[in-house]
């Protein structure tokens, strides 16, 4: 841009910067014979003074919310607490509508309301989507996948895309999304893990960035039946390389999103508590979890103490997090709650060398583990879990042409974003969210 904002009228105009700006109508305040209009381009605002014989147009004194327009005319400095983003005024000489919005019954604010109705917000979706936070979200979200590529291009470990229609299980047969594919039942993936694994002696350390779908039959603030999942597996690995790993990745994607300008003030907005997690995590047994919650006399789902050899339900999960209140490492959970890949630990067969990374606020936000790496051994995994190890060849070959010991683990980008920014659900982060009951808009 050539020229200078202007700040007085004394000023010659000479020099001075003149802009045209096209956007929405974010606002339209009226006070005395001005109007101030508030355009909206992206996340950007800029207001408008519109004054004179201007603000008395047919135009001007019909304008509605969410109507397109451009202005022109000269940008003024004013002083901070002029309610004017950026301190910056765009003062109009011109004006002309692009497009009307509605007015009346249909009338934007009233439809959908920022603090409405969650359902009504969700049936209307593609409107809410214009509102200050669920931008910011997206926003935000998206600069949060950018760290994550980021953070494993600097660690080499290469990115792949796995299919997404699978005919094998990860995760439990009960969350499968099962369709017909000409004429063979096939599913929707439940995780990219599997996948993941073939690739390690082609390419090295791997991850992707891919659907998951689960057909969670029940509603909570945690889970959907369609998520963003950010799965890495790594070769020739310890447990505790896993974990160390894990550290590393989730502190650098934090610090690559507030380092974002936008992102950063975003998250600051929203969740002005927000802590940068420090490392090392804390680090707990799920046998010490079990103590622990008996000690705080938090019960199990059938209202009883909790023993070794439950799941540690969500709320219970949740009740731990929020005391607790750090990032928490949860590892060793029991075999027969874990799924059928999972390496049991060489101190303990009983359970697996595995971890679920619980945050504040949301519980668990990654789950992960080391493969069993040995073909037999995988084999009465199959058997033991009652699944027909038949589909699963390609998998089994990994174990026969030179095994070696590696895991990786999920985490559900949605839950990631809800610790980041303080979501109460993760319907919040998603663009159209889908859970059961909802595919629509
Ligand atoms: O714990 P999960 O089921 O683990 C796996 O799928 C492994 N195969 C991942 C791996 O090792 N590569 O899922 C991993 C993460 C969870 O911790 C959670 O953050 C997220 O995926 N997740 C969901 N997010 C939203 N809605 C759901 N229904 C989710 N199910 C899992
Ligand atoms: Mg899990």
């Amino acid at each position: 841009a050539i020229g200078q904002l202007r700040k007085s009228k004394d000023e010659p105009s000479s020099g001075v910067l003149r802009v045209r700006v096209q956007g929405r109508v974010q606002r339209v305040a009226k006070q005395g014979g001005l109007m101030f209009v508030t355009l909206r381009r992206g996340l950007n605002l800029m207001q408008c003074l519109l004054a004179g014989e201007l603000a008395k147009t047919y135009d001007a004194l019909t304008l509605m919310r969410e109507t397109s327009m451009e202005v022109f005319g000269e940008l003024w400095e004013v002083p901070a607490g002029a309610h004017a983003p950026l301190n910056r005024e765009l003062h109009a000489d011109y004006f002309r509508i692009i497009a009307v919005a509605p007015g009346g019954d249909d009338a934007f604010t009233n439809l959908v309301p920022e603090d409405g109705d969650p359902n009504t917000l969700l049936n209307l979706r593609h409107l809410t989507l214009r509102h200050d936070k669920p931008s910011a979200v997206m926003f935000v979200r998206g600069v949060l996948e950018g760290a994550f590529h980021t953070a494993y291009k600097e660690m080499d470990v290469k990115k792949v895309s796995p299919p997404a229609l699978v005919q094998t299980q990860v995760e439990g047969g009960a969350t499968l999304f099962k369709f017909d594919y000409y004429g063979e039942t096939s599913y929707l993936t439940q995780s990219s893990q599997l996948y993941l694994e073939t690739v390690l002696p082609s390419l090295g350390d791997v991850y992707c960035i891919e659907k998951s779908f689960r057909a969670e039959k029940s509603l909570t603030r945690r889970h959907l039946s369609e998520y963003t999942h950010i799965e890495a597996e790594l070769d020739f690995i310890t447990f505790d390389d896993l974990l160390t790993h894990l550290e590393a990745v989730i502190c650098r994607v934090v610090d690559l999103t507030l380092e974002d300008p936008v992102a950063g003030e975003l998250v600051k907005k929203y969740n002005p508590e927000f802590k940068k997690p420090s490392r090392p995590f804390l680090r707990m047994r799920y046998a010490d979890a079990i103590e622990w919650l008996r000690e705080k006399g938090i019960k199990n789902t059938e209202g009883n103490d909790h023993v070794f050899g439950d799941d540690i339900a969500e709320a219970a999960e949740r009740k731990m997090t929020d005391e607790i209140n750090r990032p928490i490492f949860l590892t060793h959970f029991p075999v027969e709650i874990k799924a059928f890949y999972m390496q049991k630990a060489d101190d303990d067969k009983r359970v697996t060398e595995s971890v679920d990374l619980l945050m504040p606020g949301v519980g668990e936000v990654v789950g992960g583990s080391m493969r069993i790496w040995d073909y037999e051994e995988l084999l009465a995994a199959y058997k033991r879990e009652g699944i027909d190890p038949a589909g699963y060849f390609w998998y089994l070959d990994q174990r026969k042409y030179g095994s070696s010991p590696h895991g990786g683990y999920g985490l559900g980008a949605e839950r990631f974003l809800a610790w980041l920014m303080k979501l109460w659900t993760v319907r919040e982060a998603c663009l159209y969210p889908r859970f059961m009951g909802r595919c629509t808009p």
